[in-house]
Order: structure tokens, then C-alpha cells, then sequence
């Protein structure tokens, strides 16, 4: 039996983009929102560290330095345009939030206390500045907490625990989605007069990851699956500091305090390799530069990792705190009491004693579903798709070009989440719904029912296993042709192999069983635009780095990718090449230089 629904606006995704989308829209017209978690368990509170914006709160600051870092940081594939919105809005956007109840960490006169983050500086690049807006290290769990509640008083319909099968895009115009209530395998159909898409990222293609699993990219890979493009998807962030071998996020905010990075021969490395800003170099370079370390055998007894250290003892040694001025461990308990607690509960190790062990982490996709400034979907370099938008990490401004700075994906969600929800809302005011076609659900019906009875020997969790350990070790940190096309090879593999998958649940109430089998398909696609868009890309940038070709090349690559599949489909993982385009790079202020820190 299917449900059926009439909303006006529908949003796919609870997090800090789409419950700011819902709230905007909602001041306009009827919302409903869909999410696969219960609304505060999304991602989004996972986010530690803080969120930009040159209040110039503790220190001198303007937007135009923001706009800057944003574009260097992204390594010149930041569309500045886009960028000089992030960084002019970010400000009005943060009080927005505070005088929705958001409680931000305070200075002794009351104002937003702010501390440093990589790749935020002052004067062009000259050190450090205090830009990162905070709640301890519980900035996203506040954001979602805040706008959960304010979403709730202005009457957004919540669809909790659902999962979107499709999303429905005819002849170019948008008309719903099919979603399946987890608790029930009901499937629900959702007329709509637009739809905005904020279901987050896709992280759970690699084996070590910040990510959730929950993030495991469904909408995105519907509308690739529906022709549409993904943009750019050769750029995953790794983070730099994620707990060994969980990749559990470890905060920036620990090295923005004072935290330091040393090798396995207690050198404190990035002296050598980012002089200037050192611990609060961009992600991607941190990401290399440990990399490196291990490389030349100095990662900690000979291991694959370094180690983070903010014993006070060691911070106060080093002077490394922001002013040069002394900590105490109850200073730094206060600042950042929830990675201090992962340190000891997941490491069992005491982190105002000794030092903790960390590797880059999978945490970030810069790619994906392409939009202009008010989240308007592209189907192409310059069409848009009618009632189609996307906000948050799902989608690509593209603000964060080649590589993200730390704080700016909280940015993202409530300008960019701001500015689609307002066009979202504007355009349910003056469209009509578009009619649905005949079963709009039926293909979506279909798959799920052949996934649901399959009864081959193939194991999902053994295939996604597989998966996550290819584009680990061939599409991570450091890339080259031959293993990209191995890992090319390797994910079509999976993918004939997901074809003979069996499941052993054929039940209908919280069928578990079917929702991996079916987010596995997505990370297959996902996980195929990504190495591909990758080998296509001979150059390096940003988090994008080739051994084989490891200069930036600005003549050549100075442009986005857009990924097509190659041939028209339906709802289910996608056959044959990837195909591709290009779209230039909007430069407005900066023109591109190499990339110092
Ligand atoms: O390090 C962190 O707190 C992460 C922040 C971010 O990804 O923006």
C-alpha cells in the first residue's frame, strides 16, 4: 500500500541545511521535512568546532580576508561569487541564530567568543585570526538543537525515520519523492510543488571516515540515476585528526587551542612543511603532510599514524595557544570537553598526560549536486531544473572549490541553507503543482521489491567492505592513474557483484537488511562518479592530489566537472561510463597564485 502526501515544499534532510531551508520556507508556505534519522540525530551535531564569521569579536577581522581564505583554501576552484555571499552573509546569518536562542560561548563583556581554525587568517594570510564562532566543541549539536525547536514552532511537518527511494524529475521539472517509512516498509509518495534535497554526504564510500552511517548519499545518487550531473566529485576532504583507525572526528578547534601535531620521534613536523600557520594549515595539506611523515618511517613506532598532543604541559612548551598565552587543563576541559571524553572513552587513552593517536579521516565531499547561489539545481553548466534545489554537503555551489576550510561546511548550511529556503518558499507562492506521472512509485516499487526477495550469495556487508577499502587505498589522500582505473575496475566489480546480493530479511518492519542493500547501491554509483571524475582530472589540487601529475594546472583544469551517466536509466544503481563536461570557475577578486601557508 502506498501513502500519499501534498506539500507544497518538501525537504530532504534534517540537518543544519534542510531544517534551515524548512524554516524559511515555512515563513512562506506548507513544509514537510523527510529524514532518514530522527531530526536531532543528524549529522549535523556532529560538528564540533565552531562556525566562521568575521564578527572581529576578539581580533580585527573583515569579510573580504574570509572571502580570501575561503578562495585560497579552496584552492582557486572556489566560485568567488559564491564565496563573497559565504563570507558577507556569514555575519547575519550568526546573529540570525543567536537571536533564535543559539547559546554561543561568551567573552567577559558578552559578546560570541571566537577562537582559530585552520586556513582563517588575518590580513591575507599574515597568522592566525579568531573567527570561529562556538559552543564549546558542540557547535552543530547547538545549531540542530536550535533550529529543530524553531522549525517545530513554526508547524514544519516532520516525516521521521524515512529513507527516499527516488526523486521524482519529469521532463525537467520536479514533482515529489517516493520515500519508505523504516518502521513500517510502507512506501509514501510526496507530491510536491518543489523539492529541496539536504540529505548530507556520502563519506561511507572509504573505510576510515568521520562520517556517519547513515551518510551514504541516496537523493544524490537518485538524480544522477535520473541524467542529471554531480559536480566536482573528485574532491573528498580528508580531516586530518580522526581517532586511529575509527576516524572519529578529533576537532579542529584541539589545534586551534593550542594542540599540536608530532611524529613518532616527538617532532613537531609541520614546522618543516607549513611554516606560517603550521597546526592551522589547510586540512588537505595537514591530511599530505602526515601522509609524508609515515611515509618516510617516522609515524609513531613505525605505524600509520602521528600523534595530537594538548597536554598543557606540551601546549604551554611550545607556546602554541592563541596569544602565546599559558593553559590549564581545566581551561582545555572547558573548551573541549566533548573530543577530550571520545579521547578517553574510545582510545582509553588520558589526554592531559599523554599524547593520542590520530590519522586523516574520509570527512567531507566539496562535490556534488551542482546549484547556482539560491540552491537552484543545474542540469547542465546553465540550466536549471524547475522546483529542484539543494543545500548543505549534498550539494556544490560551489563554495568550498577544492578543498574546505575547517567551520565553513556550518557556514554553508545556514547561508546557503538560508538562501535556498527562501527561493524554495518564494517559488511554492507563485507555482502550481505540476501533475505526477501515472505510478509515480512504481519503479521505485520494483527495485526495492527485488532487492527485497533477492536470494543470491553475495553479502552487502562484504561488498561494502571491498568497497570502502578500494577508495581508501586508491581514491583517498594520494592518487595515480593506475590505481584510480584499478579502483575504477574495482567498483564495476561490485557493482556486477550487487546484482547477486541475497538478504535474509524479507520482513517489512524495520527492515535494516534492505536499507543497507539499498544504500550500498548509492555509495556503487557515488563511489564510481568520484573515481572517475578523479582519473579524468590529471592535475593536483586542493584535496585532489596525483603523484603522477602534481603541479596545479590553472591553463587546463581551471574549471568544475560535471559527470553525467552515460546512458538513461531508471531508480536503480546506474550501467556503462561516466560521462563528462565542464563549467568555468567564477573568479571575481582573486586571481589564482600558488598556494603558501
Ligand atoms: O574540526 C572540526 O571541528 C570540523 C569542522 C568542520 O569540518 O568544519
Amino acid at each position: 500500500m502506498t501513502h500519499h502526501h501534498q506539500f507544497d515544499a518538501v525537504i530532504v534532510g534534517a540537518g543544519g541545511a534542510g531544517l534551515m531551508a524548512a524554516l524559511q520556507a515555512a515563513r512562506l508556505t506548507n513544509v514537510a521535512v523527510i529524514s532518514k534519522m530522527y531530526p536531532t540525530r543528524s549529522h549535523t551535531g556532529t560538528a564540533q568546532g565552531g562556525i566562521a564569521a568575521p564578527l572581529g569579536n576578539m581580533e580585527e577581522d573583515h569579510w573580504e580576508w574570509y572571502m580570501y581564505d575561503t578562495v585560497k583554501g579552496g584552492d582557486y576552484l572556489v566560485d568567488q561569487d559564491a564565496a563573497e555571499i559565504l563570507a558577507r552573509e556569514s555575519v547575519e546569518a550568526i546573529y540570525e541564530l543567536e537571536h533564535m536562542g543559539l547559546p554561543f560561548d561568551r567573552t567577559q563583556e558578552g559578546r560570541i567568543e571566537q577562537r582559530r581554525f585552520g586556513g582563517h587568517t588575518r590580513e591575507y594570510g599574515k597568522g592566525p585570526v579568531m573567527r570561529s564562532c562556538k559552543s564549546a566543541d558542540r557547535t552543530g549539536h547547538m545549531i540542530l538543537q536550535t533550529l529543530y525547536q524553531n522549525c517545530i514552532k513554526h508547524n514544519v511537518r516532520f516525516f521521521d525515520e524515512f529513507f527516499v527511494a527516488d526523486v521524482l524529475v519529469h521532463e525537467g521539472v520536479a514533482r515529489g519523492v517516493v520515500a519508505v517509512e523504516i518502521a513500517t516498509g510502507e512506501l509514501h509518495l510526496f507530491h510536491a510543488k518543489a523539492v529541496l534535497l539536504a540529505s548530507g554526504g556520502f563519506g561511507r564510500m572509504f573505510a576510515v571516515t568521520s562520517n556517519a552511517h547513515s551518510l551514504t548519499g541516496e537523493p544524490v545518487a537518485a538524480l544522477y540515476r535520473r541524467g542529471l550531473p554531480l559536480e566536482d566529485m573528485e574532491f573528498f576532504q580528508f580531516h586530518p585528526t580522526g581517532i586511529y583507525k575509527m576516524g572519529i572526528l578529533l576537532s579542529e578547534a584541539a589545534r586551534g587551542e593550542g594542540g599540536v601535531l608530532l611524529n613518532g620521534r616527538g617532532e613537531r613536523f609541520l614546522e618543516n612543511y607549513a611554516p606560517t600557520l603550521m597546526d592551522l594549515a589547510p586540512r588537505d595539506m595537514l591530511s599530505r603532510f602526515i601522509y609524508q611523515e609515515v611515509a618516510a618511517g617516522r609515524g609513531v613506532d613505525g605505524k600509520d599514524y602521528v600523534h595530537l598532543d594538548i597536554r598543557p604541559e606540551t601546549i604551554n612548551r611550545y607556546g602554541s595557544a592563541p596569544g602565546g598565552r599559558t593553559v590549564t587543563a581545566a581551561e582545555l576541559e572547558e573548551k573541549l570537553p566533548d573530543i577530550i571524553e571520545m579521547m578517553r572513552v574510545y582510545m582509553g587513552v588520558e589526554p592531559m598526560r599523554e599524547p593520542v593517536p590520530i590519522q586523516p579521516t574520509a570527512h567531507y565531499a566539496m562535490g556534488g549536486i551542482p546549484t547556482d547561489n539560491d540552491g537552484r539545481v543545474l542540469a547542465g553548466p546553465t540550466r536549471t531544473v524547475s522546483g529542484l534545489y539543494a543545500a548543505g554537503e549534498c550539494a556544490c555551489v560551489s563554495v568550498h572549490g577544492a578543498n574546505r576550510l575547517g567551520t565553513n561546511s556550518l557556514v554553508d548550511l545556514v547561508v546557503f541553507g538560508r538562501r535556498g529556503g527562501k527561493a524554495l518558499g518564494e517559488f511554492c507562492r507563485r507555482a502550481d503543482y505540476a501533475p505526477l506521472p501515472p505510478r509515480a512509485e512504481a519503479e521505485a516499487q520494483g527495485a526495492l521489491d527485488e532487492l527485497r526477495a533477492s536470494r543470491g550469495g553475495e553479502r552487502v556487508a562484504t561488498l561494502r567492505s571491498e568497497l570502502q577499502r578500494v577508495m581508501m587505498d586508491k581514491v583517498g589522500v594520494f592518487r595515480k592513474a593506475a590505481g584510480m582505473r584499478e579502483a575504477l575496475s574495482a567498483v564495476r566489480g561490485l557493482k556486477e557483484r550487487y546484482t547477486q546480493i541475497g538478504l535474509d530479511d524479507r520482513g517489512a518492519a524495520f527492515n535494516t537488511d534492505l536499507l543497507e542493500a539499498f544504500e550500498l547501491g548509492a555509495l556503487l554509483d557515488l563511489a564510481e562518479v568520484t573515481a572517475a571524475s578523479a582519473l579524468q582530472r590529471t592535475e593536483s589540487r586542493g584535496a585532489h592530489y596525483r603523484d603522477d601529475f602534481p603541479e596545479r594546472d590553472d591553463t587546463h583544469w581551471l574549471k568544475h566537472t560535471f559527470a553525467y551517466r552515460s546512458e538513461g536509466g531508471d531508480v536503480r544503481p546506474t550501467r556503462g561510463e561516466v560521462r563528462f563536461e565542464t563549467k568555468p570557475v567564477v573568479v571575481t577578486r582573486f586571481e589564482p597564485k600558488p598556494r603558501t601557508y
